[in-house]
């Protein structure tokens, strides 16, 4: 167990024939397998562990009330009662999902993750958030409830397209910014985009534990750090643009808001734009949009106060800026149109 998370986490390869996962499934009435129908052949053989199956579509699409309606009809239709274990195995979608689900099911029934992208394994399998989107409000419906048990098996990376380990790649750049760590994880990047299984297993530790150093309430707002832009441009794409490149750009613009806000010096924007480059996903937004349109996405943000959507803004690498005790920050309208007439 680690501070600051509450659940425990395992790295591996083939976690499901690791005896301590058998073992940690046993003890429930019932355990149930909400798997992205993508993954399902790659634990089809382990049908033993699990009483019932429910496959669903992985993607964007499904983060809605209809899903989880979809799932919590399957689990009463199974007679699921509170000793119930929800096994959630997919991406980040398919994890949002299954643990709101788990977090009101009888008021809350225990849920372990086996995250199946890498940007689930080192983000959205970690730290307990879930949640659903409600026409465009992303994130809209959600708890803070925390999986019992995360398995992290890189086995399931086999199969991941290119384009998923690159989406992954950006939150964990978005880690290693925020612990000031870009050089560590600069030297890896190569190598993780390769697969190199040791390199790769050792890389999500390392995100992971960086990304728990920021799960504290109070500093828990800096994991937002690229997400203000990137959520509004998921939003404006209609969620054609991937959660990873979204972010990515609204990484290179959140770092250039706080350059021209007088905070981040060239050289660490540079070196920050660098980095997301070397990760090669497309960083240009294929169409123009009006800047109401932004502003419109903008302000459907959870962080929108006063009617001005905020920012989590960069003093240094590692150094997210603090004011009056917090993270995010509005900033000037005119570099805010500025840093999105670059990005797009
Ligand atoms: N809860 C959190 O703290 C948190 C943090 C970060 C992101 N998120 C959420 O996570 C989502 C993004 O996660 P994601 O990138 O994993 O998206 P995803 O779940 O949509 O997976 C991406 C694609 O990969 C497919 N896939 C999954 N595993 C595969 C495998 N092993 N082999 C081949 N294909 C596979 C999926 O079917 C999907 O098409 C977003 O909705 C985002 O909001 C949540």
């Amino acid at each position: 167990m680690q501070k600051k998370n509450r659940s425990q986490i395992m790295y591996g390869v083939n976690l499901f024939d690791n005896e301590t996962v058998v073992d940690f499934m046993q003890p429930y009435s019932r355990r149930v397998l909400v798997v992205d129908r993508v993954v399902e052949p790659q634990v089809s053989q382990l049908c033993h562990l699990w009483d019932n199956t429910i496959a669903i579509d992985g993607g964007e699409g499904i983060k809605t009330r209809q899903s989880k309606e979809h799932i919590e009809n399957q689990l009463i239709a199974y007679g699921c009662d509170k000793d119930t274990l929800l096994v959630a195995v997919g991406g980040g979608t398919v994890l949002d999902v299954a643990g709101f689900v788990a977090a009101t099911y009888y008021r809350g029934i225990d849920v372990c993750y086996f995250p199946s992208t890498l940007l689930a394994m080192v983000d959205a399998a970690i730290g307990g958030k879930n949640g659903l989107n409600v026409g465009e409000v992303k994130n809209c419906i959600g708890t803070i409830y925390y999986p019992r048990f995360v398995g992290v098996d890189v086995a399931f990376l086999n199969t991941l397209p290119d384009g998923e380990m690159q989406n992954g790649c950006v939150e964990m750049a978005k880690h290693a910014i925020l612990c000031d760590d870009v050089y560590r994880f600069d030297a890896a990047l190569s190598a993780i985009l390769m697969r190199d299984t040791t390199i790769v297993l050792e890389q999500i530790e390392y995100s992971v534990r960086r990304k728990i150093v920021f799960l504290d309430i109070e500093i828990r707002d800096i994991l937002n750090f690229g997400h203000t832009l990137g959520h509004a441009i998921e939003v404006l794409s209609g969620y054609t643009i991937p959660h990873g490149q979204a972010v990515a750009i609204g990484i290179i613009g959140e770092s250039m808001l706080s350059h021209l806000s007088g905070y981040l010096p060239l050289s660490e924007y540079t070196t920050i734009e660098s980095l997301i480059k070397r990760i090669g996903l497309p960083l240009k937004i294929p169409q123009k949009y009006p800047f109401n349109a932004w502003m419109e996405a903008l302000l459907r943000d959870k962080k929108v106060k006063h009617h001005s959507p905020y920012f989590v803004l960069l003093e240094r690498m590692g150094k997210p800026l603090k004011k009056k005790g917090r993270y995010c920050h509005a900033v000037d309208r005119r570099i805010l149109q500025e840093v999105i007439s670059t990005i797009c």
